[in-house]
């Protein structure tokens, strides 16, 4: 592991952009949640596109990837890194705030997707029944189950493992016919399970680039929530429960992306998914 220079010079801190990592496009979709919420921060993108899909790996890469990435933002002025990854959160968050932070970087901060989430579900499911689209890592770590049954212990949850709809994304192929098929399946798969859901929530940050196809699948009456405005102001809320880290973060409203793979394949797909004219770097991570 690197050690934090900048901590170990003193107690003096240059503020920095707020760091977004996921391991691909899915971030894209937090990042939009989170300017819509605060357009006035800096922030630094990360995809780790060139060695996603992490939904299929074991919690080690994934602990070994995650932080790679979150010590690259830190290395680059972050003081504050989001992991806005559900796979991530789910496999890596833990272990890297309760053994990475305390001992080699005690002032930075890391925060997931998952919590804020599950704390926004209990007010919008009315029947209490609600389904879970996300990666296998997401759905086998139980970390939403976990963290429903803590919070919403009278809910029940329906989980489904959709592999096939992240390397739809990261491919391109998330408009294309092509995606229909596996769209279809995982929702009809899900409502099967428990037709009293009412909610689709979707657990993985990639799956709001394919939510038109999503939402002309769900049965009329399901909402389905997608986690983009909901990090956003939760991520308001501690920045203003915590004025010190607020300090830390510079505000330009400036965003930089950075990617694994070839930024001329990323800046495509990124610019179609955001909106956005995206120009971004590539680095590599280990
Ligand atoms: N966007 C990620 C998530 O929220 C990722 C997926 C993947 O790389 O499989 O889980």
């Amino acid at each position: 592991m690197k050690a934090d220079k900048c901590e170990k010079s003193g107690n003096k801190y240059t503020p920095g952009p707020i760091g977004i990592f996921d391991s691909g496009y899915g971030g894209l979709t937090i990042l939009d949640g989170i300017r819509r919420a605060l357009p006035e921060y800096d922030y630094l993108y990360l995809g780790d596109n060139a060695r996603a899909p992490y939904g299929t790996r074991s919690f080690d890469i994934v602990f070994d990837f995650t932080r790679q990435a979150v010590e690259e933002l830190f290395s680059r002025g972050c003081h504050l890194v989001i992991l806005a990854c559900n796979t991530a959160s789910a496999k890596a968050l833990r272990s890297i705030q309760q053994q990475v932070l305390p001992t080699l970087y005690p002032e930075r901060r890391v925060l997931g997707v998952i919590r804020p989430t599950v704390e926004k579900v209990g007010e919008i499911s009315r029947s209490g029944h609600l389904g879970l689209l996300a990666t296998p890592g997401t759905v086998r770590s139980h970390s939403y189950m976990l963290e429903i049954a803590k919070l919403h212990p009278d809910m029940q949850l329906t989980e489904t493992e959709c592999p096939m709809w992240v390397p739809l994304i990261e491919t391109g192929e998330a408009m294309g016919p092509g995606a229909d098929y596996f769209v279809k399946k995982y929702i009809d798969r899900t409502m099967a399970a428990d037709p009293q859901i009412d909610t689709l929530l979707l657990g993985c940050t990639h799956y709001p680039i394919l939510l038109p196809k999503i939402k002309a699948y769900a049965p009329e009456g399901v909402k389905v929530l997608a986690q983009g405005d909901i990090v956003g102001r939760s991520l308001a809320d501690y920045l203003r429960r915590h004025p010190e880290m607020e300090a830390k973060c510079t505000k330009g409203g400036v965003t930089s992306y950075f990617t694994t793979e070839n930024a001329d394949i990323f800046n495509r797909l990124a610019s179609l998914f955001t909106g956005d004219d995206v120009a971004a770097s590539r680095i590599t991570l280990s």
